[in-house]
């Protein structure tokens, strides 16, 4: 157990606070304590416990106020406290509207000490685990998340088609092909976590990832006919224009293929009904061009230099369109990963140009 730990008691039975600061204390937590909700309010102002024991029945502010306080704070880290409460109340709908006002668990009086111990001791474990998470993620090294946003993606696409799949009326031909999507998906799962472990390497410090030789033009293809759906519902025209004289390229083909995906993904998503996305390959001074251009909305001048960074989100989008702006960071670390460069042309309203070139590629 940490002994630097900090509880805040809010209790104004003075016998139990004695009680459990005393016990508490003797078990190696820092606490100290609060006789009513307004006392404990602006306890957790100047010094943010690890977690509260509230009582509910005080005044002039009681528990629930407190709680909810707490759950509606503009300081993240003070509304994923952990809350204990504490009642002499029986009533089973007390419970449940602990819980509903955020509360993370419950217990009656009198206070088995053992119980609550156990309790303490649970929830800061808990507790431990989210800073650590919290920690790493604002650091910008959670491999973890990046990934998980990944295979959601894909696991959203196995959805949709096991769910035409099971459709009555569908047709043989178009239950094969939703199978071979599937099945492709599956493996884009699988090879996410692979590229997990190309990340991780990056990020310890690896500069370059390893390569290989693989057909590029079939990669592209495949990604665009896994994205074939979602352009259709949208109404949109994807076409494609791929150079044979680049095909077979020396790149990471699991990070190409992340890279690709988020591309495309966002020329899709990013796009009015009715839009265009054109995916072409050249071959240009000894290296490869790879431009993924769509007419949809546009980036804003403002918004351009940011785009790559780690959970940016142009204004515009966020509030209306899904993401967590993770995306194209994947995408520029990948592709300087692999000696790359990307940039973005776009102009509001119009359409965007993503334009990723790598030197000498085809070795
Ligand atoms: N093709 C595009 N057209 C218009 N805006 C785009 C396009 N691609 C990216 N953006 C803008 O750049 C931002 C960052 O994109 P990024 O792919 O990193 O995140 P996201 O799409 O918001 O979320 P996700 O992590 O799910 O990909 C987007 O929120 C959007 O504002
Ligand atoms: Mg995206």
């Amino acid at each position: 157990m940490n002994s630097m730990e900090k509880i805040l008691i809010v209790e104004d039975e003075p016998d139990l606070a004695n009680l459990l600061h005393y016990k508490l204390s003797e078990r190696g937590f820092n606490t100290w304590l609060a006789s009513n909700g307004e006392e404990a309010i602006g306890s957790i102002k100047r010094q943010i416990p690890d977690l509260i024991l509230l009582d509910i029945m005080m005044s002039p502010i009681d528990g629930w106020e407190v709680c909810s306080t707490i759950r509606k704070s503009s300081d993240e880290t003070v509304r994923r406290l952990p809350i204990i409460m504490l009642t002499a109340l029986p009533a089973a709908g007390d419970k449940i509207k602990g819980l509903r006002l955020g509360a993370d668990d419950y217990l009656l009086k009198p206070v088995n000490m053992d119980e609550l111990l156990l309790k303490i001791q649970n929830m800061l474990r808990k507790k431990r685990i989210e800073d650590e998470l919290m920690e790493r993620l604002k650091k910008g090294n959670d491999i973890p998340a990046l990934f998980y946003h990944e295979v959601k993606n894909q696991l959203h696409v196995i959805g949709a088609y096991s769910y035409l799949i099971a459709k009555e009326n569908i047709t043989r031909d178009k239950r094969e092909q939703f199978s071979e999507i599937l099945n492709n998906t599956a493996s884009t799962v699988s090879e996410y976590l692979e590229g997990m472990s190309i990340f991780s390497k990056i990020e310890n410090g690896e500069r370059k990832i390893r390569m290989e030789r693989f057909s590029l033009n079939s990669l592209i293809n495949k990604i665009v006919a896994s994205y074939k759906k979602d352009a259709a519902v949208r109404g949109l025209q994807v076409e494609t224009n791929l150079d044979n004289t680049s095909d077979i390229v020396n790149l990471n083909s699991i990070a190409m293929k992340m890279v690709l995906s988020n591309l495309i993904g966002n020329a899709i998503k990013y796009n009015k009904k009715g839009g265009a996305v054109s995916i072409s390959t050249s071959r240009g001074d000894g290296g490869l061009v790879i431009t993924i251009e769509d007419s949809g909305l546009g980036i804003s001048p403002d918004d351009i230099p940011y785009i790559f960074d780690r959970f940016y989100r142009s204004r515009s989008v966020e509030g209306h369109i899904a993401g967590s702006g993770i995306g194209l960071y994947i995408v520029k670390t990948l592709v300087n990963a692999m000696d790359g460069e990307i940039e973005a042309i776009s102009s509001l309203g119009k359409g965007s140009k993503f334009i990723t070139t790598f030197n000498s590629t085809f070795i």
